[in-house]
């Protein structure tokens, strides 16, 4: 695990192995001239010849002087138009050069925070701390010939703030961030609900916060026939993570409650997915290890919130005894569900969840989801769909999301909507046809998630990269951990 500091150090006095200069693309010119004289006009020649513009994340490598300065490198790094920086263009930026400085085998690596933009100091260096950490991401762990992969060590920013604090937040969030894709990326034969269940519960095992892990007898017991049912089709048993925080002096009347879908392989079914991109389908418990992931830097940072986690897992599988198209359940809320189509099955564990949330007392509710192919036609691979009520909490999220540089979109949750969800011989359908498939399986959710505040985030577009980036590795983002983290950040009047 890297250390994370800040120093006041002159950045040719800093004391690490390789040192990252962020600038802006309308500050080139000036940039270069505040270093060449230290470097022989090496980065003027290269924003004169073209080689190096500040385009967004663009890298150009220099020599350090051969005499004076203390790190053996320096990485310049573009930001793009000045005006346009921000909380996601910084991280991306840290993210990008400290891959660099992995590729170059440097392990001490400083930033020097000369670029403030229009970012709050606080938030800039957490920021810049998270970066480097998220690129410490091992995206081998499974291949042999990789095991001596290089990780950063020490990352120091150098800057006039006093923000260790700041700094040391951003890398516990980086790294939860890495452990969560981790778990995500994992495939569905190692990772079994229950295999998951003991995983994310090892993930959550920080100071304050108290794990426990329900068993189908359990599971039974609570009559959680929504998730008993879509289990039926597999050998492997459900399981139900319970998380819990409650810190002294948090507010007692308040509790956020995440609910996280924990599907760890998804076939559909009896009405079996196609055949093509099928493999993806193990990364069905993003939701569930995001609630993991942020519940555990909610602890670590020590915020003054009570916070559960709750994380219902299983497989989705077509086994002998699987249920059946047409079949009813009845979930634990005493609402009976005709199951028109089994992969539909989020929807399903999610209610027996969010009832189980309000029961153990959460007042303030949001689930994470990859829940619908429909919301990544809706809104691509870019943007979270955000759907709850009332307002002031969907607000409340959306605020906290653009703090956190994450993007999302509140989708609308019309009463018209709820017509499709009526079955002839249920109390309700879980598959209601195509016409705003996100809206509709929102409106299900939102018939278990009790009174008061409820908001779902469906991340089935942006949970999976389908390619890598110099700031994201293919696979699991961890989309919305942050976002969660600075819900509980902002306190939750709404
Ligand atoms: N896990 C899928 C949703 C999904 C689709 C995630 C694509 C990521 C990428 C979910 O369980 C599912 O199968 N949803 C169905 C619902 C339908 C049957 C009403 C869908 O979206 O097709
Ligand atoms: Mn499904
Ligand atoms: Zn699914």
């Amino acid at each position: 695990m890297p250390r994370f500091s800040v120093s006041g150090a002159a950045i040719a006095d800093a004391d690490v192995d390789l040192i990252i200069i962020p600038i802006a693309q309308d500050n080139a010119a000036a940039a270069a001239s505040r270093y060449d004289g230290a470097l022989g006009e090496d980065l003027k020649s290269a924003l004169d010849r073209g080689e190096f513009s500040a385009k967004a994340n663009e890298i150009y490598v220099a020599r350090t002087p051969a005499s004076g300065w203390r790190a053996a490198r320096i990485v310049f790094v573009g930001g793009g138009p000045r005006s346009e920086i921000n909380v996601e263009g910084i991280r991306r930026m840290a993210t990008s050069s400290a891959q660099v400085a992995r590729q170059q085998r440097r392990a001490r690596i400083g930033w020097a925070d000369i670029e403030p933009g229009a970012i709050a100091a606080t938030a800039r260096i957490e920021t810049v701390a998270e970066g480097f950490a998220l690129a410490n991401f091992d995206n081998g762990v499974h291949k042999s010939r990789d095991a001596d992969q290089f990780f950063i060590s020490e990352g120091v920013i150098f800057t006039s703030e006093s923000a260790g604090a700041a700094a040391a937040a951003g890398g516990a969030m980086g790294e939860s961030i890495n452990a969560a894709r981790a778990l995500i990326n994992e495939p569905g034969n190692y990772l079994t609900p229950r295999v998951l269940a003991e995983k994310a519960a090892e993930l959550a095992s920080v100071k304050g916060i108290t794990a426990e892990i329900l068993d189908e007898k359990k599971i039974e017991s609570l009559n959680m026939g929504l998730l008993l049912g879509v289990a039926r089709g597999s050998i492997e048993p459900p399981r139900i993570l319970v998380l819990k925080y409650s810190p002294e002096g948090a507010p007692a009347k308040q509790t956020l409650g995440l609910v996280g879908k924990g599907i760890t392989f998804d076939t559909g079914g009896l009405s079996l997915k196609p055949a093509d991109g099928m493999e993806r389908m193990k990364d069905d418990m993003a939701g569930g290890a995001s609630v993991v992931a942020a519940l555990r830097s909610i602890a670590l940072q020590q915020l003054p919130v009570r916070a559960i986690a709750i994380v219902p897992m299983t497989e989705n599988m077509p086994g002998g005894k699987a249920i059946k198209p047409g079949d009813i359940l009845k979930g634990a809320s005493g609402l009976t569900v005709e199951v028109n189509n089994t992969d539909a099955e989020g929807r399903l564990i999610l209610g027996d969840g969010l009832w189980y949330a309000r029961q153990l007392g959460a007042t303030h509710l949001i689930d994470v989801a990859t829940l619908t192919g429909a919301i990544v036609v809706g809104l691509g691979k870019i943007t979270t769909g955000l759907f709850g009520t009332p307002q002031p909490w969907v607000d409340h999220i959306e605020r906290a999301a653009d703090r956190a540089g994450e993007k999302i979109w509140a989708m609308p949750l019309f009463e018209e909507y709820k017509e499709q969800l009526k079955s002839e011989i249920a109390d309700m359908l879980n598959s209601p046809g195509r016409p705003a498939g996100s809206i509709t399986a929102a409106m299900f959710l939102k018939e278990f998630a009790g009174q008061g505040p409820w908001a779902h985030l469906d991340i089935a577009g942006t949970a999976w990269a389908e390619e890598s980036k110099p700031w994201q590795p293919k696979g699991a983002t961890g989309a919305m951990i942050r976002t969660l983290i600075e819900v509980a950040r902002g306190g939750f009047a709404g």
